[in-house]
């Protein structure tokens, strides 16, 4: 067990998880929570860094994040669940590995600057105040991930940078201190960016073009009746091009058995796109189904979950402990003996 290499990952809580979540991220943590330890923050510290005047939000989405993650089959008897914010010793390394990092090296990774110009999309001129903690937030990601040994990190394409950024410093402490912490790599998921519903090559929140994990039969044939087809598709026997259409996009994804037949229907003609949006909202919801259930389990039981936060965050604690004395003694901060 102990040689076991360690999975690090997680989210922010600032709502409810998407299909975007699930394929870039979940998907994959499931399938390798047998295999390997695993762990899971809830980054509510992170998530404060562009909603720290929205502290409500956060609190609410602890609990919906722990929902997803159990409903997409996180089996809290295997993987450790945590709140971030509960482990001291992540804000105590982030401390420390912000010496190890330009300003000028953060200001470039393609991750945060992305983020960047989204919120000032959204925000205007109010999106240009970009705090410290904000653009610190790969510092303390590093934190997250190496306070628990941290050796593959299943994350959307999106975070790549992130995670290169995390290996530099990492690299950086090594060098200077002696070997102290994991350098870890990425994982990535074969569908690993999820383009959303209108088209756009991102599903985001933000974007509004999300379907989420716990949408209801209602929202998900909303969604999906105002999803994009192919544009020159007039007439319903006109011939379509599938590759152009999101509806198509998504039968690829949770229809996968009958792809060929809507494939070479939509080609001849021989498919109204009313119909096939039907289809699609049948298939979805079955994909759902499973999820939807776990996620009902574990909202009648609340205390449950309270339990499994609680118990996830001891024992994520021991380990983090574990590697801060490593690093307390390998940069000679390590004073007293007891502490
Ligand atoms: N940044 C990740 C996201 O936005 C969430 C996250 C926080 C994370 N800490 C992490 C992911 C550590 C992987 C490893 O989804
Ligand atoms: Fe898209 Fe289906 Fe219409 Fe073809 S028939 S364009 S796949 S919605």
């Amino acid at each position: 067990m102990e040689n076991k290499k360690n999975i690090l990952t997680g989210d922010r809580p600032t709502g409810r998880l998407h299909l975007g979540h699930y394929f870039g991220s979940l998907k994959k943590r499931v399938e390798l929570q047998d295999k390997y330890n695993t762990y899971i923050i809830i980054a509510d510290v992170q998530a404060l860094t562009d909603n720290f005047e929205n502290p409500k939000k956060v609190r609410q989405n602890i609990y919906e994040v722990a929902f997803d993650n159990l409903a997409a089959g996180i089996d809290p008897n295997k993987a450790t669940i945590f709140i971030q914010s509960l482990i001291p010793e992540i804000a105590e390394l982030t401390v420390f590995y912000s010496n190890l990092v330009t300003i000028s090296r953060l200001q470039r990774n393609p991750t945060v600057k992305s983020e960047i110009s989204q919120k000032k999309e959204l925000f205007g001129n109010k999106g240009e105040s970009v705090t410290y903690g904000f653009l610190g937030y790969p510092v303390s990601q590093t934190a997250d991930i190496t306070a628990f040994d941290g050796a593959l990190v299943p994350v959307g394409e999106d975070q790549l940078p992130v995670l290169e950024q995390t290996r530099e410093i990492v690299r950086k402490f090594n060098s200077i201190y002696g070997e102290t912490l994991v350098e870890p790599e990425a994982i990535l998921s074969s569908n690993t960016r999820i383009k959303g519903l209108d088209g756009n090559e991102k599903m985001g929140k933000s974007l509004g073009n999300a379907i989420y994990l716990a949408d209801s039969y209602e929202e998900v044939r909303e969604k999906i009746m105002k999803a994009v087809t192919d544009p020159n598709r007039i007439k319903k026997d006109d011939p379509g091009n599938p590759n152009v259409c999101m509806v198509y996009y998504y039968h690829k994804l949770v229809n996968e058995e009958n792809i060929k037949t809507v494939c070479e229907e939509c080609k001849k003609g021989k498919r109204g796109c009313v119909d096939c949006k039907k289809d699609l909202i049948e298939s979805m919801m079955n994909f759902l189904k499973p999820i939807q259930e776990r996620r009902r389990y574990y909202e009648e039981r609340p205390e449950l979950v309270e339990k499994i936060l609680m118990e996830g965050t001891k024992k994520a604690r021991e380990k983090a402990k574990e590697v801060m004395k490593r690093v307390r003694e390998n940069m000679k901060i390590d004073y007293f003996k007891e502490s």
